[in-house]
């Protein structure tokens, strides 16, 4: 890609799809079993707890039966062979861009395997069921490490200095539904980027892309990473 230097990926849940990983808005979306607000804000947390936990919990224990696929595996390549800068933002909180590679990342919405224990603070790496009981601070206020529907997703500085820096914005998988994120695409342009859109169906954003190819992640980015690479 000619005098592309900075490139900013985003990634949302349809870039995990193919792993078997449930999206959230469309057929069997978890929007659908689910109600937002009683198991992702902050009141839903404080109403039904053991509904919000048992909601994260079940999503957690299964990201030990999925793998990354061919699209977290072409962004995993590009981060190891791309000489430009480069930060990949997924909204998504499963593992699958580390578990295939990916280093130069951020997850804005927060991770499934880390715990935030809301009276101290304290967030690390968790991989279990969530006790309430917070092991640093001993609180029972220990809570999935999401970010919640109302509350600042995290990094949103660094993001906005990677966008102002981008040569070109690349989003991938994401309805383009829920904001801060949506927004990101026009930021891009604003700073003069070249904005790309690889989505299995027309975004609620696709009209902001400069270029937007539909089909699966799994085949469209591959063959996006290679091009990339080629120059
Ligand atoms: N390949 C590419 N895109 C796909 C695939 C696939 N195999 N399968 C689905 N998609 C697309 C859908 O067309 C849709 O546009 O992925 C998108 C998934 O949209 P959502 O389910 O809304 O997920 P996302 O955009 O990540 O949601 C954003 O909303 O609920 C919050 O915090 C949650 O991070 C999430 C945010």
């Amino acid at each position: 890609m000619r005098d592309i230097q900075n490139i900013v990926i985003l990634t949302g849940a349809g870039v995990s799809a193919e792993s078997g990983v449930a999206t959230f808005r469309g057929p069997g979306g978890l929007w659908e079993g689910h109600r937002v607000e009683d198991v992702c804000t902050p009141k839903a947390l404080e109403r039904q707890p053991e509904l919000v936990h048992r909601f994260y919990d079940e999503r957690r224990a299964k990201l030990s039966t999925v793998r990354p696929n061919a699209a977290h595996e072409a962004l995993a390549r590009l981060d190891a062979e791309w000489t430009g800068g480069l930060l990949l933002v997924t909204q998504n909180v499963d593992d699958l861009h580390e578990r295939a590679g990916s280093t130069r990342m951020l997850h804005m919405h927060g991770e499934l395997k880390s715990a935030l224990c809301a009276a101290c603070g304290m967030r690390r790496p968790w991989d279990a069921a969530l006790p309430p009981i917070c092991p640093t601070c001993q609180a029972p206020t220990l809570r999935p490490d999401i970010v919640f529907f109302g509350e600042m997703p995290y990094q949103m500085d660094a993001i906005e200095a990677a966008l102002a820096n981008a040569d070109l914005f690349v989003s991938i998988g994401t309805s383009g539904a829920v904001y801060p994120a949506a927004g990101f695409v026009r930021t891009a342009r604003h700073y003069g980027a070249q904005t790309l859109e690889l989505n299995l169906d027309p975004s609620e954003g696709s009209i902001w892309f400069d270029d937007s190819r539909m089909g699966p992640a799994g085949t469209l980015v591959p063959a996006w990473v290679e091009e990339v690479l080629r120059g």
